[in-house]
């Protein structure tokens, strides 16, 4: 009798039948049929359940009665080729174990279909089903690749600190942190005291650690950063959360072309490694939720990305007859619903656009010449809009100097930033993509509140 458990994927995984194993898991159904009970346990490690069957001759017999749906069980016997289909093999089990119990009068996970937004607020028990399970073997697909992307080619992952004292994207969306006493705050000319608050400052979360990992490009070429981020912008969107995680390559000696380059092969090379790594969720998906994901994402591995100016893509948008919610005029901001316009139904595929105008950028972005423009990129996908926003940056300390005071930011605030202008600056390129967003293009998910496992929006941080 093995005495470590064995998973559920590398049962199925096997050639052949044979031998004792030991499964433990929780039950997904049971069903009784004479004098045998056929019990569906599934662990996680793969979307298949495997199926137990527990004959009256078991001496634990009695105990399947108890086994309802959610219940945990321990289960040994020998691994026989199923009966049923659908399956490879199933287990004869010789002994049976409950673990815990779950009354099916209250367990909120029963054996139909249960609405997203149901499963939104159990969210501790939404990893059990079979969408959930998936979402997290993609996730964890997703986060392996795109380490392998990036160790493979020789950058350096660096950790970027999550409270900072400055505002990355310049945009005022940060989260402030705090330990004064916010019923009777140290006050100063009126004035909440910072200098009294646990970093003598303000503080808050990041926004981006892009500020941090150009220290590091400028010391060690290549280097990314790959953790949480915070906005506390007040979108209730499909593909905002105010907690996400984010991607963010920093190169040194490295313009915005080689930069969109870098993003092209970066986001086709995790796709691949998705397709290839999860066929089985991706199968699932693709039935469920999306019935042209897989088919989505060969599409783009084996295209090119179309690359448009913004200036471009304001053409294309104006002449265009479809009448839009926001309005299309060069230099305001391209809308979601413009975004998905370009990438869905005038380009079908993955669009890099570059060159937006300086006044609706971040204040790093380089300058272009003439300086109504900067050398910002975005990269647009089909059904989710931008998943990318980068930029290659502002190297020279005075245009760079100029763009802060009219962004209206204090330079004393940035001091460190700028040194990197006075000393040995090179040109230098980054972007930043949305791990969630990405998951949820994989997936072809609708909202991106299924794919943070815990997702924080306004008014919402259950769990
Ligand atoms: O375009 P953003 O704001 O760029 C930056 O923060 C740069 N500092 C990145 C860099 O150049 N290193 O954000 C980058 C990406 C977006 O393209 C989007 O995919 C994702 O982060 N993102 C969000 N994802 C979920 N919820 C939100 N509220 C998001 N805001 C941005
Ligand atoms: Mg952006």
């Amino acid at each position: 009798m093995p005495v470590q458990p064995n998973r559920i994927k590398d049962i199925l995984d096997r050639e052949s039948a044979g031998g004792e194993v030991l499964v433990q898991g929780w039950v997904k159904t049971r069903r009784s049929s004479g004098a045998v009970t056929f019990i569906q346990i599934s662990d996680g490690s793969t979307l298949s359940d495997l199926q137990v069957v527990v004959e009256e001759s078991c001496p634990d017999y009695p105990l399947v009665d108890s086994l309802n749906t959610g219940a945990s069980i321990s289960a040994s016997g020998s691994l026989v080729p199923s009966q049923g289909r659908g399956q490879k093999f199933e287990v004869n089990a010789g002994s049976l174990a409950v673990l815990g119990l779950a009354d099916p009068e209250t367990y909120p996970l029963q054996k139909k279909r249960h609405t997203l937004e149901f499963l939104r607020e159990i969210a501790h028990l939404r990893p059990r089903t079979n969408t959930f399970g998936a979402v997290a073997r993609v996730r964890n697909a997703t986060a392996f690749a795109i380490h392998s992307f990036f160790q493979e080619r020789g950058f350096q992952y660096i950790q970027t600190p999550m409270i900072t004292a400055s505002d990355a994207e310049g945009a005022g969306a940060m989260f402030r942190v705090t330990t004064l006493d916010l019923k009777d705050p140290p006050r100063q000319n009126g004035e909440v005291d910072a200098t009294e608050d646990f970093f003598g400052r303000p503080a808050f979360l990041t926004v981006s650690g892009q500020l941090e990992a150009e220290i590091f490009a400028l010391a060690l070429s290549n280097v990314y950063t790959f953790g949480p981020t915070f906005r506390a912008e007040n979108s209730n969107t499909s593909r905002h959360l105010a907690e996400f995680w984010m991607v963010e390559p920093e190169v040194a000696f490295c313009d915005l072309d080689g930069l969109a380059d870098l993003a092209e092969d970066f986001l086709k090379s995790v796709f691949a490694y998705v397709l290839e790594h999860c066929p089985e969720d991706m199968e699932f998906f693709n039935r469920w939720y999306d019935k042209a994901a897989i088919e989505t994402l060969n599409g783009i591995i084996e295209s090119s990305f179309e690359r448009i100016t913004y200036t471009e893509a304001v053409r294309m948008l104006q002449a265009s007859r479809e009448s839009f919610e926001f309005p299309v005029e060069w230099g305001l901001d391209l809308q979601s619903e413009h975004e998905r316009y370009i990438t869905e139904k005038r380009i079908g595929k993955p669009v890099v656009v570059t060159d937006y105008p300086s006044g609706i950028k971040a204040f790093y972005m380089r300058l272009n010449e003439g300086g109504d423009t900067v050398r910002a990129m975005d990269v647009l996908v089909p059904r989710i809009g931008e998943i990318i926003g980068g930029s290659q940056r502002e190297e020279r300390h005075d245009l760079l100097l100029d763009r802060m005071r009219q962004a209206g930011l204090d330079e004393r605030d940035y001091w460190w930033y700028l040194d990197l202008r006075q000393y040995g600056t090179v040109p230098h390129s980054g972007f930043g993509l949305g791990f969630e967003r990405t998951v949820q293009f994989i997936t072809g998910m609708q909202n991106i509140r299924d794919i943070s496992p815990f997702p924080r929006t306004p008014k919402n941080a259950e769990f």
